[in-house]
């Protein structure tokens, strides 16, 4: 393990542990779904989608015909509703051909629901009191970098999403960055990827259905249907990238599914502009006198290393999250936004103009002026387990730890200077940092005091390696022996 000291704080890091052996997922995953199924799941929306809260999704072979849930109501009577086809993205080609998506609101009322006999989370949770925090999950394919996708332990998605199920938690908060087999398989890696699905030639983003097949749907198949899913869209999910997949797939708003498809300029298959989606609320209900806001903030887009003109594009989704996270007598409020405001990633990603790298300018900019609301900011993108807290901000929670390759395990000294956005904005120096990299995932459980949670930082088996503590806007973790 090693360790750095710094003036204000300390800053705890611990090189990735040899793996702890995880049981085998094969035999909890090996069942053949019914009637055709490949997932099923129940998806966090807004009120204005669903009066539930969520919506159940099915994802089936093209040519088949989409499945009715069934129902069963908290008076015990049994309803048939049917599941709606949702539109598959126009210009894909045949990127998204071999699949077809079902979906529809979950009414008021369910306590049970099932799609062709697979149940699926029938009703957001009464009362909250285990959630489940992760990002940054699917298996790097680049022409220039390759992640080991033949080895569970170098890839141990499929581990985490075992041991998320095991948790049994109540909601599931997925943050983003699902999509990573952006490149065909080189010939020099065959070892690593060689049946990775690469980008489709002539379409101008690089995911497909047989991708997300391979860094979702499978190796997420554990936890997918464990809980409703609390869903966060990351820069994978751009729209030059994944973000076909994510919004055929993912989004819970009933007429995105076109967001990223391509359209024709001057006769050329052109993937949109970027542009953020409207930031949206899911409550999550604590006990009767207390709720969790989750403000979901769509930051797929902009830059990370300096300010761009993209911060002013991005700027209206935290108004947005502002206003609707208000802090109320019965409410506490976090920011989902799968870019960090305040991380910090390794020096080993400094460069002379960019010393230290916070990240991400855009967003901080964005962000000016506009966190007071919240308890905690909750983010990924950097691939490690982190905690930030500057004096008079809420504490800045990052996991992007769920399977993507991990970020250098060195170089994290506490920066000793603030992060500068713009002329007059300059947000303090951190009083306190922790992280590890490590695989793993977060479990989150209320406390008794209005605001306060325990957060439990597990491995890919599901072994505690870290414990956390927020209350009154701090969040302070020490790692477990
Ligand atoms: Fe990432
Ligand atoms: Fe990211």
């Amino acid at each position: 393990m090693a360790s750095n000291s710094a003036r204000l704080g300390v800053v705890v890091f611990a090189l990735s542990a040899l793996w702890v052996a995880a049981p085998d997922v094969n035999a909890a995953t090996s069942s053949v779904e019914p009637a055709g199924l490949i997932s099923a799941y129940s998806v966090a929306a807004p009120r204005t989608e669903a009066a539930s809260g969520l919506l159940a999704r099915a994802v089936l072979p093209a040519g088949l015909t989409c499945p009715s849930v069934q129902v069963e109501l908290r008076n015990g009577s049994i309803r048939d509703i049917a599941m709606l086809e949702r539109p598959r993205p126009v210009n894909t080609s045949s990127a998204f051909a071999p699949l077809l998506v079902c979906s529809t609101p979950l009414p008021v009322g369910a306590r049970r629901a099932s799609i062709a006999g697979k149940v699926v989370p029938a009703a957001m949770p009464a009362e909250v009191q285990r959630l489940a925090l992760l990002g940054d999950s699917g298996c790097r394919v680049t022409t220039w970098e390759v992640q080991d996708c033949s080895d569970p332990a170098q890839w141990p998605l499929s581990r985490i999403s075992h041991s998320v199920a095991k948790d049994k938690p109540d909601v599931i908060v997925l943050n983003g960055d699902f999509f990573y087999r952006e490149a065909p398989c080189p010939t020099t890696q065959e070892a690593l990827c060689a049946a990775s699905p690469g980008q489709i030639p002539g379409m101008p983003f690089t995911d497909s259905a047989y991708g997300w097949l391979a860094d979702v749907f499978i190796p997420m198949a554990p936890m997918l249907s464990a809980a409703p899913l609390v869903v966060v869209r990351g820069n994978h999910e751009a729209c030059d990238r994944g973000g076909n997949g994510y919004f055929y797939f993912f989004d819970p708003r009933r007429d995105t599914s076109n967001t990223c498809a391509p359209s024709f300029i001057d006769g050329v298959l052109t993937a949109p502009t970027m542009a953020p989606t409207p930031t949206y609320p899911i409550d999550l209900k604590i006990s009767s006198k207390r709720t969790l806001r989750l403000a979901i903030v769509d930051s797929s887009g902009g830059n990370d290393p300096s300010v761009s003109p993209y911060a002013a594009i991005q700027r209206p989704t935290y108004e947005q999250a502002s206003a609707m996270s208000v802090p109320l007598a019965d409410r506490e409020s976090w920011l989902l936004t799968h870019r960090p405001i305040f991380g910090f990633a390794s020096s080993v990603f400094a460069t002379s103009s960019d010393p230290i790298v916070w990240g991400s300018a855009d967003q901080a900019a964005a962000a000016w002026g506009l966190l007071g609301n919240y308890d905690m900011i909750f983010s990924s993108h950097m691939h490690i387990a982190e905690v930030v807290q500057l004096p008079g901000l809420p504490p800045q929670l990052i996991l992007g730890n769920a399977g993507t390759l991990l970020d250098p395990v060195s170089g994290y000294a506490l920066p000793a200077h603030g992060f500068n956005v713009g002329p007059g904005q300059t947000y303090p120096a951190p009083r306190s940092a922790w992280g590890d990299v490590k695989f793993g995932y977060a479990l989150a459980t209320p406390q008794s005091a209005p605001g306060a949670w325990r957060l439990q930082m597990r491995d890919q088996a599901g072994q505690d390696f870290a414990t956390c503590g927020l209350r009154y806007t701090t969040l302070y973790c020490r790692a477990v022996k």
